[in-house]
């Protein structure tokens, strides 16, 4: 059978050219691998092929550079007047009330002294006028505080919370550890609200900071909390009358 296909279809040879042409297209697929294989090993100074740009690469001015677009010739913009920061209202009145807004955004002042010609802090005694300290407000004060403080400072304030608890267990023996502070100690009772405002936002000594978790109303709303927790420390048998 075979003999008869060779002898009566008489095939001829293939010709060289299809031979070559042939091996070489099976060789070309190797090509690529062979690229990527030596691109895992050798190293290069380009930036790596940059495929979906998407906003990565754009003409922007850098920092401190100048830009003939503004007249001054300077890229980097003061604000503009009027400008208020993140969580401010839009509608104060007027600029004088800025100082009071100290009060309530941040718990203090800086001022001036003319003795020493430095500035000093100066910690806001009282609640800022926009916040009503009432039944709702305390309530507000007590979730928060349970929420956010009481794993450290306990729910009574006296710096004996779950954490402590814990710390105390693992790291028996060492001297690491900074009990969280009694709030409602004869020293912490007596600092002014603004103080304490403070200390919620900004953190102090080994405490971090909560500004960023809770809102500004939210933290009068502890501080109002943390003074009724000193008072309940010592409160005077004659007010027990009020209590049902
Ligand atoms: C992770 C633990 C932790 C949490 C949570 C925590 N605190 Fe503290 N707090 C501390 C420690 C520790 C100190 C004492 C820091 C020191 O003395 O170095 C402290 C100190 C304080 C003080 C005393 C500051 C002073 O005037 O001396 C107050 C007030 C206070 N915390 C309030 C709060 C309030 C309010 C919250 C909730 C918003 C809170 N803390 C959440 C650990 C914590």
């Amino acid at each position: 059978m075979l003999k008869w296909i060779v002898e009566e279809l008489k095939l001829p040879a293939p010709p060289f050219w299809l031979i070559g042409g042939l091996l070489i297209l099976m060789c070309l697929p190797l090509v690529p691998l062979a690229l990527t294989a030596r691109a895992r090993v050798s190293s290069s100074q380009k930036p790596r092929p940059h495929i979906f740009l998407d906003m990565d690469k754009q003409t922007k001015f850098k920092a401190q550079a100048d830009s003939p677009v503004f007249a001054d010739g300077r890229a980097m913009r003061p604000p503009v007047a009027g400008t208020l920061a993140w969580g401010e209202k839009a509608d104060l009145p007027n600029p004088d009330l800025l100082a009071e807004e100290d009060h309530y955004f941040r718990g203090y002042r800086l001022e001036k002294n003319a003795a020493t010609g430095g500035v000093d802090t100066v910690y806001y005694q009282g609640f800022p006028g926009r916040v009503s300290v009432d039944q709702a407000f305390l309530s507000r004060g007590q979730r928060q505080f349970n929420i956010y403080c009481s794993p450290c400072h306990g729910l009574g304030g006296l710096g004996d919370g779950p954490i402590h608890q814990r710390a105390l267990k693992i790291n028996a023996g060492s001297t690491g550890w900074v009990q969280p502070s009694d709030v409602t100690d004869a020293e912490r009772a007596s600092r002014p609200e603004g103080h304490m405002f403070n200390t919620i936002t900004n953190g102090i000594r080994n405490m971090a900071s909560y500004g960023a978790q809770i809102s500004v109303e939210d933290r009068w709303a502890i501080v109002a909390y943390l003074r009724a927790l000193q008072m309940s420390q010592d409160a005077p048998a004659s007010l027990a009358g009020g209590i049902e």
